[in-house]
């Protein structure tokens, strides 16, 4: 009886809001229920559970979230025995307060407990056997030692050329902005054989490019494992994956300018699969709006790790993250944040307005910026941000950069694919390409993507 109810009870929809971080969580839970006999399900409208991965950075993907779990109650009219749950960093951040807030809310997994959701889901069923009591909600949002070791599987989809990998969990830094040190602990580090395990599965079963992620991957097991001939853990841990057979790329994301050392630039250099593109988060580029941030660093010791990239890799490309508004921002401190943005003329960046998180130093900070300043300051920087992509963009054309075929574009019969500078790149090509690394020689730009024609002589297409 349990099990015929638990057969038509088995359809799950995961919808993900936020980071790449996210999005692997999201991956590591599908597989975790595929594994215990659930199905993975396209939509809501065919699913007995939804799942949402949530994010609490700002206000506004809270609030997105939120939305969407009280519409899913509409479900629960068809299908009395229908399942909401809410994971990641929203629960862990909101808890036990979500349920009174949504009512109809089943279960509340924070971002360490991930791997419990089958067995959560598996209870939840067997106990509303057919026509019994609905179960009780379920709230699971403890620490729980080495659960970052629990992101680790992946679902295998067939024709996957990329893949994210996750290295560790948590930060320890106090950004007087940021929710994420609430929502994601302290920073736990994976083993480095077991990630570079996880990389030689996923090159043999067809990834070519590796994304490892991290919400501070500069401070990679700098608690746990030694500096070896000057280099950082992080650093001894891209050499690794940088022999690995199979795999053409190497990303990674986020760095933190503190700890971002010549071992980590001169990885640039010295390791031919580690991508010529870097994520750096400036989030300011005003020493006193630093200072007031909490970010230990200034904006000449960024210039500096820029430089020195500059330096060893001339083509390579920086993209970054900036808040406008932040408390006490000024005028004039934007204006210096905007000239620096301008100057190291970014090539792809993720602009920000302030967003009151409560219970971080910012929250009570005096002097917030009216939202009408916050929209102008962002527009000011998107302005920039267009004239330099736009300008690098236009620049490859007549050029011939190296594109990793992913696979067919969303729209039209093109195939999409981005250049080793994260150029996002359009052209036609075959089923047979998915996976290659080809030549294109680039004839047209906008500031988003490049256009062209593969040069396919020498390879098999
Ligand atoms: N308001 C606006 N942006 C924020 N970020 C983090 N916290 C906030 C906030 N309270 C931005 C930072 C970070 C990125 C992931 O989100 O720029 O790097």
């Amino acid at each position: 009886m349990a099990f015929e109810l638990f057969s038509t009870m088995n359809r799950v929809y995961i919808k993900t809001y936020g980071c790449q971080m996210n999005e692997r969580d999201s991956e590591q839970v599908a597989s975790s229920l595929r594994d215990r006999g659930y199905s993975i399900v396209d939509t809501e409208y065919d699913a007995d559970v939804v799942l949402l991965n949530t994010c609490s950075v700002r206000d506004q993907a809270e609030q997105k979230a939120i939305g969407k779990a009280g519409y899913l109650k509409k479900h629960k009219k068809d299908n009395p025995n229908f399942l909401i749950g809410v994971m990641g960093c929203m629960a862990q951040n909101r808890g036990a307060e979500l349920f009174d807030r949504l009512p109809d809310l089943d279960l509340v997994v924070g971002t360490q407990k991930f791997h419990r959701v089958p067995d959560h889901l598996d209870n939840m069923i067997q106990s509303m056997n057919g026509q019994g009591p609905r179960p009780s909600s379920v709230l699971d949002l403890g620490e729980e030692a080495g659960s970052q070791n629990t992101i680790r599987d992946h679902i295998g989809k067939k024709g996957q050329v990329q893949a994210f990998v996750s290295i560790m969990q948590g930060c320890n830094m106090n950004c007087a902005f940021c929710i994420v040190p609430k929502t994601r602990g302290r920073e736990r580090a994976r083993p480095i054989q077991e990630i570079v395990d996880e990389v030689i599965g996923l090159a043999e079963s067809g990834v070519k490019e590796i994304t490892l992620l991290g919400q501070i991957v500069t401070s990679y097991g700098r608690r746990d494992f030694p500096v070896v001939n000057g280099k950082s853990p992080f650093v001894q841990l891209l050499e690794k994956i940088e022999e690995i057979p199979g795999i053409e790329r190497i990303r990674f994301t986020s760095p933190h300018p503190r700890g971002f050392k010549q071992d980590l630039v001169e990885a640039y250099r010295d390791l031919s699969k580690l991508c010529e593109y870097v994520h750096l988060p400036l989030q300011a580029g005003c020493n006193k709006t630093l200072r007031a941030m909490n970010r230990p660093y200034t904006k000449e010791r960024y210039r500096e790790i820029v430089d020195s990239l500059r330096a060893m890799v001339p083509s390579m490309y920086f993209s970054t993250d900036i808040i406008v508004g932040f408390p006490g921002e000024t005028e004039a401190d934007f204006n210096e944040t905007a000239a620096m943005f301008d100057d190291i003329a970014f090539d792809m960046a993720y602009i920000f307005k302030y967003s009151i998180r409560t219970g971080t130093p910012a929250e009570t900070m005096p002097d917030q910026i009216p939202q009408e300043e916050k929209e102008r300051r962002n527009q000011v920087l998107l302005d920039l941000l267009h004239k330099h992509s736009l300008a690098r963009n236009e620049g490859l054309v007549g050029t011939t950069e190296q594109v990793l075929v992913e696979g067919p574009a969303k729209k039209g019969d093109k195939y999409v694919g981005h250049t080793r500078g994260w150029r996002n790149a359009i052209f036609d090509a075959n089923e047979r390409l998915v996976g290659q690394l080809v030549d294109l020689k680039i004839d047209r730009a906008t500031a988003s993507t490049v256009y062209g024609d593969l040069v396919l002589a020498g390879v098999e297409a």
